[in-house]
C-alpha cells in the first residue's frame, strides 16, 4: 500500500469514528423539554404525533461498546491503513499455519507410501482410497466425478492416453501439467481441403467417408498432419497431437465437430500440480488414476 492510500484509509476511518461518536452524544444530550415540544412533529391522522425519546440507556451502551470495539480491534488487526496491528497477524501467515499443521497431521499419511512403486501403490486399496478423496477435491471439476471426462477434458478411464499411459507419463502430466496446440488450419486447406482432410480423418477410424475425397485427404495430411498425428494417425504424444484412429474424440466426434477443430485450431490445458500439491500427494494422485483404467 502506497503512504497515499494508507494516509487517505487512515483519515476515512477517523472521520467515520469521530462522526458515529459526534451523532451519539448529539443524541444523548437532547434536552427534555415539555411533552409538545418533544415530538418529531410528524402527525399522523390528525392527531397521531411521533414522539422524540432518547434511546434506553443499555442500548445506547451497546453503541458506545461499539465503538470501543473498532478501536481495540484496529490497534490489534490490520485495518488503519499501512499499520499492520501490535499482534502482526496477516490472512497469509494465518494460512500458512494451518498448512503446515494439516501437512504435520496429514502428511504422514501419504509419506506412507514413498517406498512403494506407482504401480504397486495403484493396487493398495488404502493408497487408491487416499487418490480419490484428492482426486475429488482437485481434478473432479474438470474430468468429471466418475473421471470419465467432457468435451475437451480427456476420459482418464479408458487406457487411452494422449501423453502416454504409463505411470511416469501419468506423473509428468499432472506434475507439470500440459498444453496442447492445435493449430488452425481452415485458411491453408480451404473449403474444399477441409472437406478432403476430414473424411480422411473419418476413414482413419473405419468411419462411412467418400472415398474420392478421402484419397485426396490423405495426401493433404501427409502434407500438414504427420508431424503432431503420425503418419499412421496414431497421434505424437510428445506433442500432445491424439490418436485419430481410435474413435475416441476429444472434442466431439461428428463430422462438423472434426472439421471445426482442424479449420479453427485448439488451445487446451491440463495445469500443473505441483505448487499445489505435494509429491507424495501427486504419486497417490497417479495411482488413483491407474487404477481407473485397469482393466479397460
Ligand atoms: C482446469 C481443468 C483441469 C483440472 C483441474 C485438472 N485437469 Fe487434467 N487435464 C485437463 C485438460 C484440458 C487436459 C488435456 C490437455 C490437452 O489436451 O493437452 C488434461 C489432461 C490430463 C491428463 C493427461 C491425459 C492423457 O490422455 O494423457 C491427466 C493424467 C490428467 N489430466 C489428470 C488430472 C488430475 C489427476 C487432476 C487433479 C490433480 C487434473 N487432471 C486436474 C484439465 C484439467
Ligand atoms: C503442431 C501440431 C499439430 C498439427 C500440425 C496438427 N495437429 Fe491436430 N491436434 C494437435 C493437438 C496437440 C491436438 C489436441 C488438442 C488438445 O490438446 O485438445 C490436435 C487435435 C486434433 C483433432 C481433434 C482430435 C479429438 O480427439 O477431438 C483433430 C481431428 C486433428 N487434430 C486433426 C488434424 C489434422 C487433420 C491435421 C492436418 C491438417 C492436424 N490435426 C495438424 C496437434 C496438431
Amino acid at each position: 500500500m502506497t503512504v497515499f492510500w494508507s494516509i487517505f484509509i487512515i483519515v476515512l476511518v477517523v472521520i467515520q469514528v469521530v462522526g458515529a461518536l459526534w451523532m451519539l452524544q448529539s443524541y444523548t444530550t437532547v434536552a427534555k423539554a415539555d411533552a409538545e415540544a418533544d415530538t418529531t412533529g410528524h402527525v399522523w391522522d390528525a392527531d397521531l404525533r411521533e414522539y422524540n425519546k432518547p434511546l434506553p440507556r443499555w442500548w445506547l451502551i451497546l453503541f458506545w461498546l461499539t465503538a470501543v470495539f473498532t478501536v481495540v480491534y484496529l490497534a490489534i488487526y490490520p485495518g488503519f491503513g499501512s499499520f499492520g496491528g501490535v499482534t502482526g497477524w496477516t490472512q497469509n501467515s494465518q494460512y500458512d499455519q494451518e498448512v503446515a499443521a494439516a501437512e504435520a497431521r496429514y502428511g504422514d499419511i501419504f509419506a506412507a507410501f514413498a517406498g512403494m512403486s506407482l504401480q504397486d501403490m495403484s493396487q493398495d486399496a488404502d493408497a487408491v482410497r487416499l487418490g480419490r478423496n484428492l482426486y475429488l477435491n482437485n481434478c473432479a471439476t474438470c474430468h468429471g466425478s466418475d473421471a470419465r471426462g467432457a468435451k475437451g477434458f480427456p476420459n482418464l478411464t479408458d487406457n487411452d492416453w494422449i501423453y502416454g499411459g504409463t505411470p511416469a507419463a501419468i506423473q509428468l502430466s499432472i506434475s507439470n501439467g500440459r498444453i496442447g496446440v492445435m493449430p488452425g488450419l481452415g485458411a491453408a486447406l480451404g473449403d474444399q481441403g477441409l472437406d478432403e482432410v476430414v473424411a480422411h480423418v473419418l476413414s482413419l477410424s473405419g468411419r462411412e467417408a467418400d472415398a474420392g475425397l478421402a484419397q485426396a485427404g490423405a495426401t493433404r495430411y501427409a502434407q500438414l498432419c504427420i508431424a503432431c498425428h503420425a503418419p499412421d494417425g496414431r497421434g505424437v504424444a510428445a506433442v500432445g497431437g491424439p490418436n485419430l484412429t481410435d474413435d475416441i474424440w476429444l472434442h466431439g466426434s461428428r463430422p462438423e465437430d472434426i472439421r471445426a477443430v482442424i479449420a479453427d485450431g485448439k488451445v487446451n490445458q491440463m495445469p500443473a500440480q505441483r505448487d499445489l500439491l505435494t509429491e507424495d500427494r501427486i504419486r497417490t494422485l497417479v495411482a488413483y488414476v491407474l487404477s481407473l483404467s485397469r482393466g479397460n
